[in-house]
């Protein structure tokens, strides 16, 4: 059974999407079958992942906002990325949209819980970016995870809103979604050489009791770079110390859910698929996935 880990903080800027796409891609280069759901309507992890959010309007793709607002199905949203082992549901400025739709629906706030509760079969992480907000569109987020990751930004404020985000997460676990757990706080922008960096590790260690990642995301320029190359980090440059960094992150987390990789699953999993290989690009892309789908449809 897969996990629904949301990625959440409505602090803006603190890099949610920059976690989102490449802990994602470094869980699907160490062979997990992963799937990020862009719940933001700015979407930039469907950009930052290489997809055009202008073919996706032209080619009338299904989005995130179609997930939310009619009844198409999760499997109809999705899309292949650059990596064997990562999938994605994009979004696009309609989804702004979507709020204002489904405000007076019963049962609004299990939207996207009831759509991806029948995926989990098919992905071993799903990662949900959440918009710097917490309306219903996190809510939504929150109800259909089994648990949420924080980044938090080494900078000053960055506990700004961290209460607030506490608050509703305890909230939506009373209401909406009792087996909510919290996956815990990651650190981001993190700068070895300032004290800042520190105080604020410190000051958010003396506040959150929440199981804190160890692993800690460098401020690195060449991960501020890769979006604008539609590339996670592993593929614009995996040497880099921030690609280093997510690598780590994922390891950590997989060690943490206590799963396994791809060298110890491939006893029992396809051996022939490659563990963060390169795919197809464009249109061969889509007839990849028009085949998955015909073969997820005549089973
Ligand atoms: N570790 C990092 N090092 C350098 N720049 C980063 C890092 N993480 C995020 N950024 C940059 O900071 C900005 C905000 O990050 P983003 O992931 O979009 O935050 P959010 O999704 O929380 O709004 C982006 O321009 C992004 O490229
Ligand atoms: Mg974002």
């Amino acid at each position: 059974m897969g996990r629904i880990i949301a990625v959440a903080n409505q602090k803006g800027g603190v890099g949610k999407t920059t976690t989102t796409i490449n802990l994602s891609a470094a869980l699907a280069g160490l062979g997990m079958e992963v799937l990020v759901v862009d719940c933001d309507p700015q979407g930039n992890a469907t950009t930052g992942l290489g997809l055009s959010k202008k073919e996706i309007i032209l080619n009338e793709d299904s989005t995130s906002y179609d997930l939310m607002t009619n009844d198409a199905p999760a499997e109809e949203c999705i899309k292949e990325t650059q990596l064997t082992h990562l999938k994605i549901i994009p979004s696009e400025q309609n989804l702004s949209g979507a709020e204002s739709e489904i405000l007076n629906r019963d049962g609004r706030n299990f939207i996207l819980r009831e759509k991806l509760q029948k995926l989990k079969e098919d992905f071993d992480y799903i990662l949900i970016d959440c918009p710097p907000s917490l309306t219903v569109l996190t809510i939504n987020a929150l109800t259909a995870a089994d648990a949420v990751l924080i980044p938090i930004q080494c900078e000053f404020y960055a506990l700004e809103g961290v209460s607030q985000l506490m608050s509703t997460i305890a909230l939506t676990k009373n209401r909406l979604n009792a087996e909510l757990d919290i996956e815990g706080v990651v650190f981001t922008m993190y700068d070895s050489r300032t004290n800042l960096s520190q105080q604020v590790i410190d000051e958010v260690k003396s506040n959150i009791r929440e199981y804190i990642f160890e692993t800690k995301i460098p401020r690195s320029v060449r991960l501020a770079e890769a979006p604008s190359h539609g590339l996670p980090i592993n593929l614009y440059d995996v040497k880099s110390n921030g690609a280093v960094a997510y690598k780590e992150l994922a390891e950590e987390l997989i060690k943490k859910n206590g799963k396994k990789t791809e060298s110890s699953k491939s006893a029992v999993k396809n051996t022939t698929r490659t563990a963060g290989k390169v795919t197809k690009s464009g249109a061969s892309k889509r007839a990849v996935r028009k085949t998955a789908l015909q073969d997820k449809k005549s089973k």
